[in-house]
C-alpha cells in the first residue's frame, strides 16, 4: 500500500493546472448507456474513480477504450443490466447506472451501495422518484431490482432534499421516458448542469438548466447520439490548491478552471484575509499578514461544498482566533478531526459543529487517511507541520485527485509516494 511522506513547513510558489471534474465526469460516463454510438469523453480526469466506473460499463458488456484523458465507450451492443457488488462497494456513484439501465432496457440489477465513511447515504430518493415514474423496485439478496416492462413513464417529481446524483439518475431516467418529467428541488452543481448540457445537444429537449426546476422531455426510448465533448475542470481539486496556496501563505496561481464555479470557496478565502486575483479561466490566491478566523456552513451549490469542508477546517487550524464549522451534508463527515488532533490541531467537536481554535503549531505525526477530501486535509495540514508526517492509506486520496503529489511537488512541496 502507498503513503505519502511530507516535510513541513514548506512554502509554494508557481502554478498548477486542475484536471477535469470527477464528479461531472461519473454521471457523464453513466449516460453513454443513452447512446447509440461511441461516445468520445475528453478531459478525463485519471483516478481510481473513474477507472471504477468505466469499468463497470465494461462488464455490462461495452466497449471502451480507456486513455489517459480520454475514454470512448459504445454501449450499442450491451446486454448485460446486473451491476454487480464487486464494484458497486468500491465507489457508491456506481448507482448512477440506475437510472439509465432502467429506462432503456426495462430492468436492471444494481448491487445497493451500502454505508460510507461519511455517513448513512441511503439512496431513497432515487428509487421513490423511479417508482414514480412506473418503475417496480424491490431490494432482494443486497440488489436493487428495478423492473419497468413498458418503459417509464414522464412524472412530477419533487425531491424532499436536494440530491446530486439523485438528480442525475433521474435527468438520466427521464431522457428516454415516454413524456415529461418534471423535477422540482433538483440539484444546482455545475456538474448536474454539465450532463443536462451535454444532453440537450445530443436532442433531449430539457428546460431550466441550471435552476430547481428541469423540466426534461422524454424520447420514449429511442436512443440519442452524443456527439464528443470535454468535462468540466473540477471546482473542489481546484478549491484544495487554493486551500494550500493559503494554509502555506503563498503566492499559487491555479490555472484550468472556472472562477464562477468557486465563488463560495473564494469568498471564504477574501473572508479569511486574502487576496485573489480573478480571470476567466485561473485565480491566483496572494498571502496575507494574518489569516483569520471564519465560519463556515457547508450546502447544497451555491452555497459553501461540503467536499471542500475537511480542506478548509486544516486552514482554520492556522488562522488567528476561533472558527465554527457546521456540516449540514453528512453526519458523520468530521473523521479527519482526531487525526488532525494528532498534529496538534485544538478542535472541539459537538454533533456536526467543529469549533477550531488557532493559530496552532502543528507537529508531524503519522496519520491515516480516512475517506477523499480528508485525506487531502491531511496532506494540507502536513505542509504547515514541522518535521515528517507520513499519511498512510491513500488509495481514498487516489479515488479522486489526479497526481496530486506531482502537482504538489512542481509548487515546491517536500513530498514523495512510498510504499509501506
Ligand atoms: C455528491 C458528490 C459528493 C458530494 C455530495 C454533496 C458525486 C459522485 N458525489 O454525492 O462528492 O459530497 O454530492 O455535495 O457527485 N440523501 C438521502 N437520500 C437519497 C440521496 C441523498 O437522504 O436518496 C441525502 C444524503 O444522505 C445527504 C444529502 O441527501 O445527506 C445529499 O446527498 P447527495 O447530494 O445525494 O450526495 P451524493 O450525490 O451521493
Amino acid at each position: 500500500m502507498d503513503y505519502l511522506q511530507i516535510v513541513g513547513p514548506t512554502k509554494l510558489s508557481g502554478s498548477v493546472d486542475i484536471s477535469g471534474a470527477k464528479n461531472a465526469a461519473l454521471p457523464l460516463i453513466a449516460m453513454t448507456l443513452l447512446a447509440k454510438n461511441e461516445v468520445t469523453i475528453n478531459n478525463l480526469p485519471n483516478v481510481v474513480d473513474i477507472k471504477t466506473l468505466v469499468k463497470l460499463l465494461s462488464n455490462l458488456g461495452a466497449t471502451v477504450d480507456l486513455k489517459k484523458e480520454t475514454v470512448k465507450i459504445d454501449t450499442c451492443c450491451l446486454t448485460n443490466t446486473k451491476a454487480t457488488y464487486d464494484i458497486v462497494k468500491t465507489m457508491r456513484a456506481s448507482i448512477l447506472v440506475l437510472g439509465p439501465l432502467l429506462s432503456r432496457f426495462g430492468h436492471c440489477e444494481v448491487s445497493l451501495p451500502g454505508g460510507c465513511a461519511i455517513g448513512q447515504r441511503p439512496i431513497d430518493l432515487h428509487l421513490k422518484a423511479l417508482e414514480q415514474m412506473g418503475a417496480e423496485i424491490s431490494i432482494e439478496a443486497g440488489y436493487v431490482l428495478a423492473k419497468a416492462p413498458d418503459g417509464l413513464k414522464g412524472a412530477h417529481i419533487v425531491f424532499d432534499k436536494i440530491t446530486v446524483t439523485g438528480t442525475a439518475n433521474i435527468v438520466m431516467a427521464a431522457a428516454l421516458a415516454k413524456g415529461k418529467t418534471i423535477i422540482t428541488n433538483a440539484a444546482l452543481e455545475p456538474e448536474v448542469v454539465q450532463l443536462c448540457e451535454v444532453l440537450k445537444g445530443a436532442g433531449i429537449s430539457i428546460d431550466g438548466i441550471g435552476s430547481s426546476e428541469l423540466t426534461i422531455y422524454g424520447t420514449d426510448r429511442r436512443l440519442v447520439e452524443i456527439e464528443p465533448f470535454e468535462i468540466i475542470p473540477d471546482r473542489i481539486e481546484a478549491g484544495t490548491y487554493m486551500c494550500a496556496a493559503a494554509i502555506t501563505n503563498s503566492e499559487v496561481t491555479i490555472n484550468k478552471i472556472r472562477p464562477e464555479h468557486l465563488e463560495a470557496v473564494s469568498s471564504k478565502l477574501e473572508q479569511m484575509g486574502f487576496t485573489l486575483d480573478v480571470k476567466p479561466s485561473s485565480i491566483t490566491v496572494k498571502p496575507t499578514k494574518s489569516i483569520k478566523a471564519v465560519d463556515i456552513i457547508t450546502q447544497e451549490f451555491p452555497a459553501f461544498p461540503t467536499d471542500m469542508q475537511a480542506q478548509f477546517l486544516t486552514l482554520c487550524t492556522q488562522a488567528d482566533g476561533v472558527s465554527l464549522i457546521e456540516e449540514r451534508l453528512f453526519e458523520n463527515r468530521f473523521m479527519h478531526v482526531s487525526e488532525l488532533q494528532r498534529l496538534g490541531a485544538d478542535i472541539k467537536l459537538k454533533g456536526n459543529s467543529a469549533t477550531v481554535i488557532g493559530k496552532v503549531k502543528l507537529v508531524g505525526a503519522d496519520v491515516m487517511a480516512t475517506d477523499l477530501r480528508a485525506s487531502s486535509a491531511l496532506v494540507l495540514a502536513a505542509m504547515v507541520a514541522k518535521g515528517t508526517t507520513n499519511v498512510h492509506r491513500i488509495y481514498h486520496l487516489d479515488r479522486g485527485y489526479v497526481e496530486l503529489e506531482k502537482k504538489l511537488q512542481k509548487l515546491g512541496a517536500n513530498i514523495k509516494r512510498l510504499k509501506e
